[in-house]
């Protein structure tokens, strides 16, 4: 469904009722990477999903982008559907957003569930790594980095044993745009760190991390589950960096036990 929001018409899915868990999407992903834990939730709360600003159907900004940014298109969203309170579900890029949010707009949060993610702003060498990145996609169009992201983005078991994940993951990615996906890399290179959030936390916190995961190790999801008083940490065997698309179930399954909790300390 589209909406105008700050300028853009934004696409997000919004389904059942109950606790309003809102879910942020990875790079260079969009939305469609949520159909699974969407389906098993809906049953059980609202769930919201949305294309980040510059991905899926969403429309781009003229300019720079910004995890602000972002952030303030869900806050605007959240506040155009009436919803007061969320739980956030973020991973990766999402997981970024999350973290601005909470900045921002912490009146709106019951609780956050942080998956593969992390709270560190890039070092020198990464941003650049990232604005060539930009250019290489600008210059040569999504398909020249569908195959670096894949293998950056899945865990070996998935590139070993799930050829439907490995072609899920791709299509995903090459229904973006070279613009969205230079936009946000170039966003993610200017994000702020966020590791001083994190001792301030004062919700409950799951954080999710692929035993697989390359890019944001367990090491550093153990880290930040130390950093934010009384939050938990899932480790999902046989998950890379998208371990919901990953291992759909033990996602879906953690966030289930999650969300319960959570209705049980009302
Ligand atoms: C993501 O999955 O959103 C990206 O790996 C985030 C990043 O590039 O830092």
């Amino acid at each position: 469904m589209l909406i105008k929001i700050n300028g853009i018409d934004l696409d997000y899915r919004d389904q059942g009722t109950g606790l309003p868990v809102v879910f942020l999407h990875a790079f260079p992903l969009n939305q469609q990477m949520w159909t699974d834990q969407l389906d098993t939730l809906q049953s059980r709360c609202r769930t919201i999903s949305v294309d980040l600003r510059g991905f899926g159907r969403s429309g781009g900004s003229e300019g720079t982008v910004s995890m602000d940014q972002m952030a303030a298109d869900v806050r605007e969203l959240l506040t155009a559907l009436g919803v007061h309170q969320i739980v956030l579900v973020g991973l990766s890029m999402g997981g970024y957003v999350s973290l601005a949010f909470y900045r921002l707009y912490r009146e709106t949060l019951r609780a956050m569930v942080l998956a593969d993610t992390r709270a560190t702003e890039d070092k020198a060498e990464a941003k650049e790594r990232r604005h060539r990145f930009a250019e290489k996609v600008e210059r040569e169009g999504v398909s020249s980095i569908t195959g670096e992201m894949v293998s950056a983005l899945l865990g070996h078991t998935s590139i070993e044993r799930r050829p439907a994940v490995v072609q899920r993951v791709r299509t995903i990615i090459e229904s973006n745009s070279p613009a969205g996906i230079a936009g946000a890399q170039r966003a993610m290179a200017a994000r702020r760190d966020s590791t001083d959030l994190l001792s301030e936390m004062d919700l409950p916190v799951l954080v999710i991390s692929g035993a697989e995961d390359n890019l944001t190790p367990v090491a550093e999801a153990d880290s930040m589950r130390q950093a934010i008083k009384g939050a938990r940490l899932k480790v999902i065997e046989e998950a890379g960096h998208l371990s919901n698309i990953e291992c759909p179930d033990e996602f879906s399954g953690a966030l289930v036990e999650f969300i319960e909790s959570l209705k049980g300390g009302e």
